[in-house]
């Protein structure tokens, strides 16, 4: 089994060091781990934030392992060459179409979560977003106007295979849980989003046991927070779920919890080729001082062993584990607590 290690920037490289040695402590045999630049270190490095190095030491692995990217200090280069590209890049390069960003309450984080305990309790979702298309890799520019005014512009759209696929995922994993599927759009305002309507409603005739409703995205972002317990599967689009991801993230409790993977369509001998990754980002303000919490990077760590590396079992140790640290008061600085990012890794370590 090979992991592709790409730290990254910022707290990256300190939440995929925990993650690292929670997967050391597993004693997986066969398990050898590659490592990559990525991001804003290596274009500091290489003069790219995706060199194609990486790209093949990713595409020679079986999973990735993913820390976060971004650098304020290359938010001013041109865009191509922004540490931002290479997740982007590897996304695309990779087939990566299918984002799960699972987000549930971890019993006794109740009082933590942005909401009230009483609500957050309940907080046990899915959501499904697509990862290769939307504004996100549409045609882009900012372009002067013949009277001299700058224009922003970005296209959004969605072919109906695009849609089709990750309609599929979605009914799918609501056919794993409790069968309800949520599709979230703006079809009252964009036409890339009547689109992804009715070709949702196409596909839900292959799935008559899933009950599908469709909501508008500022509906649902009023009802994540208004009762997030009344979500089981959502399905939406890459910018609102980028966007609805991080909101569900204080439902929980804090950022520094949730865990991702970026599925495609390639089978390994293991599970399904996929890139894991925090959905946090390298959050620069807390980076250096060995307080970020790397709960979401460890989690992901357990997808991956889920998804890509067929050890179910050893994914759930630990999760398990996990949860019985934060059980347990074990809580970086994110969750009210004291506990420094190795610290909270060897918490988990001892309880695996
Ligand atoms: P961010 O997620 O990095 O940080 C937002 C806030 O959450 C910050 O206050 C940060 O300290 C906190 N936070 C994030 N992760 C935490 C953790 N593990 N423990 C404790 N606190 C945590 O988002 P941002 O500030 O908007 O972006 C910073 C940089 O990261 C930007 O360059 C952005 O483009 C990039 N980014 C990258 C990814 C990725 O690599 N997948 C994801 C999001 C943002
Ligand atoms: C995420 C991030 C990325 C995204 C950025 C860094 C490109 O916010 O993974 O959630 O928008 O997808
Ligand atoms: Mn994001």
């Amino acid at each position: 089994m090979k992991v592709a290690l790409l730290p990254g920037d910022g707290v990256g490289p300190e939440v995929v060091h925990e993650a690292v040695r929670v997967l050391e402590a597993l004693d997986l045999p066969g398990l050898t781990l590659l490592e990559g630049d990525v991001g804003g270190a290596a274009y500091r490095r290489h003069g790219h934030p995706l060199p194609p190095e990486t790209l093949g030491v990713a595409r020679a692995a079986d999973a990735v392992l993913f820390g976060a990217v971004g650098d304020p200090g290359c938010d001013t280069l041109e865009r191509h060459l922004r540490p931002e590209q290479a997740i982007l890049g590897l996304r695309s390069e990779l087939g990566l179409f299918a984002n799960l960003r699972p987000a549930a309450m971890i019993p006794g984080l109740e009082a933590m979560s942005a909401l009230r305990p009483e609500i957050a309790a309940r907080i046990d979702l899915l959501i499904v977003r697509e990862l290769n298309g939307d504004v996100y890799f549409g045609e882009k520019a900012i372009d002067v106007l013949p009277d001299g005014r700058r224009r922003g512009r970005d296209l959004m759209s969605y072919a109906e295979d695009e849609v089709r696929r990750i309609a599929h995922v979605a009914f799918r994993a609501a056919q794993g849980r409790r069968r309800r599927l949520c599709s979230v759009d703006k079809a009252n305002v964009l036409e890339t989003s009547q689109l992804w309507r009715d070709v949702v409603i196409e596909v839900a005739a292959e799935y008559p046991d899933v009950s599908l409703e469709h909501m508008y995205v500022d509906n649902a972002a009023m009802q994540l927070v208004r009762d997030p317990g009344r979500f089981d599967v959502i399905v939406t689009g890459n910018l609102f779920g980028d966007i609805l991801s991080d909101q569900a993230s204080m439902c929980v409790g804090s950022i520094g919890l949730l865990p991702s993977a970026a599925l495609g369509e390639r089978e390994t001998e293991h599970g399904t080729f996929g890139l894991y990754e925090p959905i946090h980002g390298s959050a620069p303000d807390i980076a250096g001082q060995g307080i970020a919490n790397p709960v979401a990077m460890i989690l992901s760590a357990a997808m991956m062993l889920r998804h890509s590396l067929g050890a179910p079992e050893q994914a759930e140790r630990v999760e398990k584990a996990v949860a019985r640290t934060l059980a347990d008061g074990v809580r970086a600085r994110d969750l009210g607590g004291s506990a420094g990012t190795e610290d909270v890794g060897d918490a988990v370590i001892r309880r695996l």
